[in-house]
């Protein structure tokens, strides 16, 4: 059975380029492996991450990223069953919310500006959604 689960936390500390890279590293090493797709969208102080696959490995998964140091204040968005998978394509794929278009901000929040912790779980899986027909997704991870 396949779910999908969106959280958003804060970042414990000012993101590096290295903290980043080595987030993915471990996420394209591991999700394979147990199935997950997702896409990992983050600013210098925020992370968002939709994490799709098998209902215990997610939850697994979950449990093990709740608790890295590496971040704080993890709230789930939103969990769910799903049928099928929308984010299939990406081993963790990323987005830097900082080249995303304002305008696309603005289309789902009150500013163009992403803050997850006040918009309503479906308005940032729907920005998540647009953010991968937009091409805005990176790297592929794959
Ligand atoms: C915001 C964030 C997202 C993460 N996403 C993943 C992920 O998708 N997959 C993963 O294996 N680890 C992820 N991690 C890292 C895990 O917390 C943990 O360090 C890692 O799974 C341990 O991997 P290892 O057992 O191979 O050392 C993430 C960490 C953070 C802070």
């Amino acid at each position: 059975m396949l779910v999908r689960l969106l959280y958003a936390s804060r970042a414990a500390s000012p993101l590096t380029p290295a903290v980043l890279d080595s987030i993915l590293a471990q996420s394209r090493a591991n999700n394979p492996r147990a199935g997950i797709t997702g896409i990992l969208c983050h600013s210098d102080d925020l992370f968002i991450q939709v994490l799709e696959g098998g209902r215990d490995v997610v939850c697994r998964l979950y449990n093990t990223i709740v608790r890295d140091s590496l971040h704080a204040e993890v709230c789930i968005l939103s969990f769910e069953e799903i049928r099928e998978r929308r984010f299939g394509g990406w081993t963790m794929g990323q987005v830097n919310i900082a080249k995303v278009n304002p305008t696309l901000l603005l289309k789902y929040s009150e500013r163009a500006a992403l803050d997850p912790f006040i918009c309503s779980g479906q308005a940032s899986m729907a920005l998540l959604e647009e953010l991968i027909a937009t091409a805005s997704v990176v790297s592929r991870g794959s």
